[in-house]
């Protein structure tokens, strides 16, 4: 299967890919993941995006383009894949579909993971990411699971709070302390990461881009037959399902 996920900042796109990869036996492409990726090694496509990344914007479609035409070669991705967060422009679906035409395939099914702005700002300032699995946790909505500790969510949630009257920095070094020597008894001993676009404001305009820049590739898909809407606002278990109804069927 060829599939794309699109969706607004936080509306569960990264969460469902593991389902569906695992499911199905596909390759995950995140451009998003990507682009951190590159960003982290000051790699010369990293030093390009980054400053677009930081201020919540689009990176230039000739730079996700040449990442995706690159990666799709992989041959772990001739099987099928799942592109997460490509493409946002109607230009880089355009490019996508030229480059599936060259190889004679096409996309299968876009999925829609449609959401209301309002649920956005507490799924993604709550957001914890694991940096080697690239898992991704919530304070509240999926607080991490140590075996025989119920408790580890509190802890985020309890920094969380503290947050807000002034103990920022403090106190997620806190919670990672303390994340990290619970941890240290299950798999690696990593502590938690946080995203550095994952601010109030910042979401603003990753919002701004998705509506005007983005959902134009939704009605691109909708017109050639291929769109699903999923209710994203769903607990990530319905999601789940709602995602293999559509794929089943
Ligand atoms: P990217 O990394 O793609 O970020 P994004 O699109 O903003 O999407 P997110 O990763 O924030 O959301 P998600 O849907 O994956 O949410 P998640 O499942 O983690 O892009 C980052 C930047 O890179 C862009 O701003 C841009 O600069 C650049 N870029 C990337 N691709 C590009 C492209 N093609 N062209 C140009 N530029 C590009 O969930 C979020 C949180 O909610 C988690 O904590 C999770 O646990 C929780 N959660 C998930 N599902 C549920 C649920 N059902 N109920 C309750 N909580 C939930
Ligand atoms: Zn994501
Ligand atoms: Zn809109």
């Amino acid at each position: 299967k060829r599939l794309i996920l699109i969706g607004p900042p936080g509306s569960g796109k990264g969460t469902q890919s593991p389902m569906i990869k695992d499911d199905y036996c596909l390759c995950h492409l995140a451009t998003g993941d990507m682009l951190r990726a590159a960003v982290a090694a000051k790699t010369p496509l990293g030093i390009k995006a980054k400053e677009a990344m930081d201020k919540g914007e689009l990176v230039s479609d000739d730079l996700v383009v040449g990442i995706i035409d690159e990666a799709m070669k992989k041959p772990s991705c001739q099987k099928g894949f799942i592109l997460d967060g490509f493409p946002r422009t109607v230009v880089q679906a355009q490019k996508l579909d030229e480059m599936l035409e060259k190889q004679g395939t096409k996309i299968d099914k876009v999925l829609n993971f449609a959401i209301d702005d309002s649920i956005l700002e507490e799924r993604i300032t709550g957001r914890w990411i694991h940096p080697s699995s690239g898992r991704t946790y919530h304070t509240k909505f999926a607080p991490p699971k140590v075996p025989g500790l119920d408790d580890v969510g509190f802890l985020f949630h309890l920094s969380f709070l503290l947050n807000d009257y002034g103990y920022r920095m403090n106190l997620q070094a806190a919670a990672g302390s303390l994340y990290l020597c619970l941890c240290l008894q299950t798999v690696t001993g990593e502590a938690l990461i946080q995203r550095k676009d994952d601010t109030p404001a910042v979401l603003k305009s990753r919002l701004e881009a998705f509506h005007r820049q983005t959902e134009p590739v939704i009605d691109y898909y909708g017109s050639k037959g291929i769109l699903a809407n999923l209710p994203a606002e769903k607990p990530p278990k319905e999601v789940t399902s709602e995602v293999q109804k559509v794929l089943s069927s």
